[in-house]
């Protein structure tokens, strides 16, 4: 097993990798462009840290020694050799990451695996700048990292069998569950559900069919996830959503980003670290936007969700993942409180068809029905309601 790691790039998620992966107990050197960039990234550590020494997760005497694993650089040579695996976690910029990937190429140990935690950009086109394609694969985590129970593990063309295998072994030491994309699409399985949910309600809230706070609160209280997805985005950051929109709808059209989310990045308001997003912050490191729970019912939640379940059915069609992956996906990647097939069939596959159809009149091809849907329209499978859907249903 590894005994050195490097974390490049300490922003929201590389600190957050830094952070699980000391927890259990490994050497870690988080690695970031300046000083500053890695005072912060270590408060944020300590906060973490704290909170959990506050809850009883974590003894004194573990906190320290998970902060001495911590070795924090400004010299990225440094924090890569004798590194037996890289973890890059830098801005969605396929530029900056095949840059910085040719560097470390040169400068790591010839064994040592490198993983990119994109969420959306090609990992093939990322491993081809070095000279290890087989030892390179997306290790995707989620936010807050140290928190959310999955790792999406993505293999470019040319990964091996033995690489994938170490990395798994890796994950499970973290105490992660794990979900293998078959194959290198934009988005993978999580970001390319997520960003057509949240960009669809982008789009209702773009178009003045809904409100910021209608859909949140249909979404918190009604479909019961954890939070509404304008404070996700908040919370994840805009720009980064953004980011990994654009690259889907550049690669395959799997999302088009709404000119609500254009406007936000354009003004620079990225959410919580910026203190302006969809709501406003006062700079504290867990701050939860005020969504009134009487908006729960101004908004149809099938309007909100067809997009994502066209996604989902398109992943399914196309052989990405299984249908109890993606399930386990959205529930462990996302904090779903049941998987989106299985709202799916809740809510009828006609009925969310139907949906569709109409989005399409209205606005265009982007909204046609995935086959499969049609085609289990076709058949009767209509979920819940005729005992077949994605999953079999008893009387
Ligand atoms: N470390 C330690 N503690 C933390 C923490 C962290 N990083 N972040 C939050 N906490 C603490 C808070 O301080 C709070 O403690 P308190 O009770 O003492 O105030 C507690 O955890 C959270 O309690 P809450 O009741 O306020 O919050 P929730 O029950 O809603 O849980 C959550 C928080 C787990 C973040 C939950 O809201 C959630 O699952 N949200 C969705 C997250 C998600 O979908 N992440 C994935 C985004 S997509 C992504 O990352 C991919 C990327 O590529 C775009």
């Amino acid at each position: 097993m590894f005994k050195k790691i490097a974390v490049i790039g300490a922003g929201i998620m590389g600190h957050g990798i830094a952070e699980i992966v000391a927890l259990n107990g490994y050497v870690v050197f988080l690695c970031d462009v300046s000083e500053e960039i890695l005072q912060e990234a270590t408060k944020k550590i300590v906060w973490s840290l704290r909170k959990m020494a506050e809850k009883g997760k974590l003894s004194e005497e573990d906190l320290t020694s998970t902060l001495n694993r911590i070795k924090t650089t400004t010299s990225l040579a440094e924090a890569v050799k004798d590194s037996e695996l890289i973890i890059e976690a830098v801005p969605e910029s396929l530029e900056l990451k095949r840059e910085l990937f040719s560097k470390i190429d040169r400068m790591a140990r010839p064994e040592a695996i490198l993983g990119t935690n994109t969420s959306s950009l090609p990992i093939s086109e990322i491993a081809a700048v070095t000279s290890r394609p087989d030892k390179v694969l997306g290790i995707h985590f989620f936010n807050p990292p140290v928190i959310m129970p999955l790792v999406e593990i993505v293999c470019g063309d040319k990964t091996s069998r033995q690489t994938l295998d170490s990395i798994l072994n890796f994950v499970k030491t973290l105490g992660k569950q794990v979900v293998v994309c078959k194959k290198d699409v934009p988005g993978f399985i999580v970001n390319r559900i997520l960003e057509a949910l949240i960009q669809e309600a982008a789009w209702m809230v773009h178009r003045g069919e809904a409100s910021i706070l209608e859909v949140d609160s249909a979404v918190k209280y009604r479909a019961k996830l954890p939070m509404g997805l304008f404070e996700l985005s908040d919370y994840v950051g805009i720009d980064i959503l953004y980011s990994a929109g654009k690259a889907i709808q550049d690669r395959d059209k799997g999302v088009i980003v709404s000119p609500l989310f254009e406007e936000y990045y354009k003004n620079g308001w990225y959410g919580r670290k910026s203190g302006k997003g969809f709501y406003a912050y006062s700079g504290g490191l867990w701050e939860r936007p005020k969504i009134p729970p009487e908006l729960a019912d101004n908004v149809d939640l099938k309007e909100i969700f067809a997009s994502a379940v066209n996604a989902a059915a398109w992943l399914l069609r196309n052989d990405v993942v299984e249908k109890e992956d993606l399930d386990k996906a959205v529930i462990l990647g996302l904090n779903f409180p049941e998987g989106i097939l299985r709202m799916a069939d809740r809510w009828g596959i006609d009925v969310i068809v139907q949906v569709l159809r109409t989005k399409q009149l209205k606005y265009g091809e982007y909204y046609n029905p995935d086959p499969l849907l049609e085609n289990m329209v076709a058949n009767n499978k209509l979920g819940v309601k005729t005992h077949r859907g994605f999953y079999e249903y008893t009387q």
